[in-house]
């Protein structure tokens, strides 16, 4: 089915988020090494960002390591920071032809010099770059980021710069790594897991949540495009009734 055609363009998700999982078992099932299913995976990411420049999608976050992913073996880390480089340095032409911003969420001091140096870089050399900002988590964990906001907000509160009275979700919103992005309305997670796993716990509050079988390094646009179909054909109804709806 062709799902592109298919799509309202006027009723896109603001905000797409990714978790991008089963690099290691696509891997595992042709007899390759883990590394090969986390280069084949950015191959995945180089066309989901395309498919979702290509129909307008404003905000794409992907989940690309995780604050639990530095517990892998050093040798794989290393080479998921080595691609991280790699891919910043072949993409970032890719990112200005096609206006696309590059943002980062999660503790990225904990980056290797080389990786932080060149994301800063790709960040800085994409900063007014309008069409869509392509976000990536590393070194993100969602328990981190809140637990980070509540320190911010506590030290703002006890230095007298805010008053209790005055907490509310948008105070909130502006002390988390994501304080310049809409809220999310769609999280994809492929390779048939059914989890969240520490992914912008309070960002999903009202988000459909899509999980499809494939795995990630075989993911594709036309994919996405049938997860924002999916997406597109449900009711929304964040608290109130159907009726209340029409
Ligand atoms: C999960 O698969 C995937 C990751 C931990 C890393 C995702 C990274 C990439 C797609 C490549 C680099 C990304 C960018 C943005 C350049 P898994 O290893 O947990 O798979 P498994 O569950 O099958 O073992």
């Amino acid at each position: 089915m062709n799902y592109k055609d298919k799509l309202n363009l006027d009723k896109l998700p603001a905000h797409v988020a990714i978790i991008m999982d089963g690099n290691g078992r696509w891997a595992k099932q042709k007899g390759f090494l883990r590394a090969s299913g986390h280069k084949e995976g950015t191959k995945a990411v180089r066309d989901t960002v395309e498919g979702c420049a290509e129909i307008g999608v404003k905000n794409l976050t992907l989940y690309a390591f995780s604050t639990e992913n530095w517990n892998r073996p050093k040798l794989e880390v290393d080479t998921l920071m080595k691609l991280l480089v790699s891919s910043l340095k072949k993409e970032i032409k890719t990112l200005q032809d096609n206006n696309i911003r590059l943002n980062c969420i999660g503790n990225i001091s904990n980056l290797p010099k080389k990786a932080k140096k060149e994301l800063l870089d790709v960040i800085e050399k994409t900063s007014s770059n309008t069409r869509m900002t392509l976000t990536l988590a590393l070194s993100y964990g969602s328990r981190e980021e809140i637990t980070s906001c509540f320190k911010q907000i506590a030290e703002k509160v006890s230095k007298r710069e805010l008053s209790i009275e005055a907490i509310d979700e948008s105070v909130i919103n502006k002390h988390l790594y994501t304080q310049n992005l809409p809220d999310v309305d769609l999280l994809i997670r492929t390779s048939g897991e059914q989890r969240i796993s520490n992914f912008l716990l309070w960002q999903i509050a009202y988000a459909e949540l899509y999980f499809t079988k494939i795995l990630w390094p075989d993911y594709r646009r036309e994919d996405l495009f049938e997860a924002i179909y999916n997406y597109q054909n449900r009711e929304r109804r964040f608290g109130k009734t159907s009726e209340q709806l029409s």
